[in-house]
């Protein structure tokens, strides 16, 4: 059977509803708080919560609107369905606590009064799950490469379910390493669309980031040394000029996609898998996407990127992860443990 999955998510700067039916996505929406922390330049946890209390409810009940009707929604209407909804997945960890405790506790008085089970998802086995689509025909073992804003891991996944971390980053993630290098060029949050953007009229070849020796062995990933080579270059140049910011925006993304592409072949070497997965936000970056479809060719692998509304944080992924738990596990904990 195919269970109908009322998700949600909250873990840090969205706040995000999805109803999926196995790996059908019948309705996904995201409120997205970038326009509020972007006046501080990131995410202020109390304001992060605040705002996720402000939108949990209008966001879930249009999520189950939206599965079911085609009408168009008010506030309200969506909890007609409810009673159409076999369990609710939630994100449980890891996150801003304040965050995360928004999207638990309504998980939670949801399934008590529809009695139903919470099925709790770890956020980045939502990010794992986010390439599975009912279409595609998988070919495991596949090595996933999420790159988020707070987690650049590659696992080793023999099946949707099964899977196990190989390599992690040892201090930033790889958006943490866009973000901060945005700040010291100047430049908004989220600083890794606005690097790409700027990125695109530079010469990449420019400035050369040397790839750390730490990161020539291994599965493991560094950004924080490329980081602080970013801002002692960015001190010696002339950030006043249009161009040399534009080359230093595009040296910098480059610099980034060859640690990840680097690591990435080494494991594909080292654990012959049939496929490479791209997840996360940074998913979503050109010059990435490039670089990990040219390692598969040249490796003759699949490639299987994520499609681009479920690269950042959406429910509809952890819909999917939930989707296979529940397949494989059907005595959920109707009060998942706090183990954030
Ligand atoms: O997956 P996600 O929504 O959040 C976490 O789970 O952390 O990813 C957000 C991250 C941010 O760091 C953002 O700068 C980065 O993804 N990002 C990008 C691009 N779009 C989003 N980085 C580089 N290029 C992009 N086009
Ligand atoms: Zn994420």
């Amino acid at each position: 059977m195919k269970p109908t999955i009322l998700a949600i998510e909250s873990s840090c700067d969205e706040t995000a509803a999805a109803v999926v039916s196995g790996y059908n996505i019948l309705s996904s929406l995201v409120y997205s708080q970038i326009n509020i922390h972007k006046e501080t330049g990131g995410v202020v946890p109390e304001v992060a919560a605040r705002a996720h209390l402000e939108k949990v409810l209008p966001i879930v009940d249009r999520a189950l609107f939206t599965a079911f009707s085609t009408q168009k929604w008010r506030l309200g209407l969506g909890r007609e369905f409810l009673n159409k909804i076999d369990a609710i997945a939630v994100t449980y960890t890891p996150g801003l606590i304040g965050s995360l405790l928004v999207g638990v506790e309504t998980a939670n008085a949801l399934a008590l009064s529809l009695k139903k089970s919470v099925i709790p998802i770890n956020h980045y086995e939502g990010h794992l799950a986010s390439f599975l689509t009912p279409k595609q025909d998988l070919n495991f073992p596949v090595l996933a490469l999420t790159v988020s804003g707070g987690h650049t891991s590659l696992y080793l996944m023999t099946s949707p379910s099964r899977f196990e971390v190989i390599g992690r980053t040892k201090d930033d993630a790889a958006g943490e390493a866009f973000d901060k290098g945005a700040k010291i060029l100047g430049l908004p949050y989220p600083g890794g669309p606005a690097i790409e953007k700027l990125a695109k009229g530079g010469d990449k070849s420019r400035f050369k980031f040397p790839v750390p020796l730490s990161l020539q062995t291994g599965f493991d990933f560094s950004f924080s040394g490329l980081k602080t080579a970013l801002l002692y270059t960015a001190n010696k140049v002339d950030l006043n000029s249009d161009q040399t910011k534009k080359d230093l925006a595009a040296s910098f993304e480059m610099a980034i996609a060859t640690a990840l592409v680097s690591v990435t072949k080494r494991a594909a070497l080292a654990f012959s898998p049939k496929a490479i997965a791209l997840v996360g936000g940074v998913a979503s970056n050109q010059t990435v996407q490039d670089e990990v479809r040219t390692l598969t060719k040249n490796l003759n692998l699949d490639f299987y990127l994520a499609p681009k509304e479920l690269r950042t944080d959406n429910a509809a992924m952890i819909g999917l992860a939930a989707a296979i738990k529940y397949k494989t596990n059907t005595s959920h904990d109707v009060y998942p443990e706090a183990q954030a």
